[in-house]
């Protein structure tokens, strides 16, 4: 290593709480996240939040590759990957604009892809539409894979930077009440900060229409692990005990049946008189993209941290991938 990178290592990832042990791992579920990795992480984000505002960035990843191959839509997600690996010095293959420019579209498989993929690059970041196809990508790959969405199973990133933004808007995680609200059955957002918070003493709240329950084996998970936990589908009913008010959207796509989309789609709708029944201090937040569930309106709110959390995301994955590329 140069003395450059080692000069920024001594910097950044030094003196750090909580362990890293992320070094060289594939990133598939939450469920390998615990209280030590995550003050690893989240005080190495407060440093690339730093290193982003005072320089731009750093050579911590220099000459190091990173591909995205994305087989389904994404803007936040890729971006932000791209985003973190460039401003950490390293740069990016960018399979993300429809994988239907890549052999892929001439019928190749998951694993030739990542086998091939894993030729140039030093590690992958994947998103595709089936439960459990990152995870067997994992298993061909040598390289580190990280899960970038696997339908509507985990998103674990997103999770971590939702966290992220829980700690940087009200200080601390334990002692909160926290609602999920819109699609808990298929929003896969949902399935991993859900199991991410089980680290913390929360309280959790789920808001839905009865067919988009959160599925049985994550709120049986919930319960087993001795929680407060209460499910509703009115959002009055938790609006006022609140501090976190994460809402999301109707995951479209995973619908079978359209008519029974439309019946859904407009369940909820977040506007500034229903945040007058809110704690003063409390945040809303969303995975974005909303598609009418949160009002423009309020947008103005100070409470609304939705686009602060798309920044978080950047600082997230500029610690991750340290994590996962630099030897501890
Ligand atoms: C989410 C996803 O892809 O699961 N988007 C994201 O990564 N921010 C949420 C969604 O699509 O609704």
């Amino acid at each position: 290593m140069d003395q450059a990178i080692t000069g920024h290592r001594t910097t950044l990832l030094e003196g750090l709480p909580g362990k890293n042990g992320l070094y060289g791992q594939d990133i598939l579920a939450v469920s390998q996240f615990d209280r030590e990795n995550l003050d690893y992480l989240f005080a190495l984000a407060e440093r690339m939040r730093d290193v982003v505002e005072t320089d731009g960035g750093v050579d911590l990843l220099k000459h190091r590759v990173l591909a995205a191959l994305f087989y389904e839509p994404s803007t936040r997600t890729s971006a932000s990957f791209i985003a973190a690996m460039e401003r950490l010095g390293g740069s990016v293959i960018p399979i993300t604009q429809g994988v239907q420019f890549s052999s892929v579209s001439k019928g190749e498989s998951l694993p030739d892809t990542v086998r091939t993929l894993e030729q140039y690059a030093d590690a992958i970041v994947l998103r595709h539409p089936e439960t459990g196809s990152v995870a067997i990508a994992a298993r061909y790959a040598q390289k580190p894979v990280i899960n970038a969405g696997d339908g509507t199973g985990e998103h674990p990133t997103q999770a971590l930077l939702d966290l992220f933004t829980i700690l940087e808007e009200l200080g601390t995680i334990d002692g909160l009440t926290v609602a999920m609200v819109g699609d808990l059955r298929f929003g896969r957002t949902v399935h991993s900060l859900t199991q991410l918070l089980l680290n913390y003493d929360v309280r959790l709240r789920f808001v839905s229409p009865e067919i988009l329950r959160a599925p049985l084996d994550l709120t049986n998970k919930v319960r087993d692990a001795g929680y407060d936990m209460r499910e509703t589908y009115d959002v009055h009913d938790v609006i006022g005990e609140a501090d976190v008010l994460y809402v999301t959207r109707v995951q479209k796509e995973r619908f079978s049946d359209l008519a029974q989309y439309e019946q859904v789609k407009d369940y909820y709708l977040i506007s500034p008189a229903l945040l007058e029944r809110a704690k003063p201090k409390m945040v809303v937040m969303h995975p974005l993209p909303r598609v009418g569930e949160i009002s423009y309106e309020v947008d103005e709110d100070p409470r609304a941290a939705y686009f602060r959390q798309v920044r978080n995301g950047l600082y997230i994955r500029m610690a991750l991938l340290a994590a996962v590329l630099c030897p501890a």
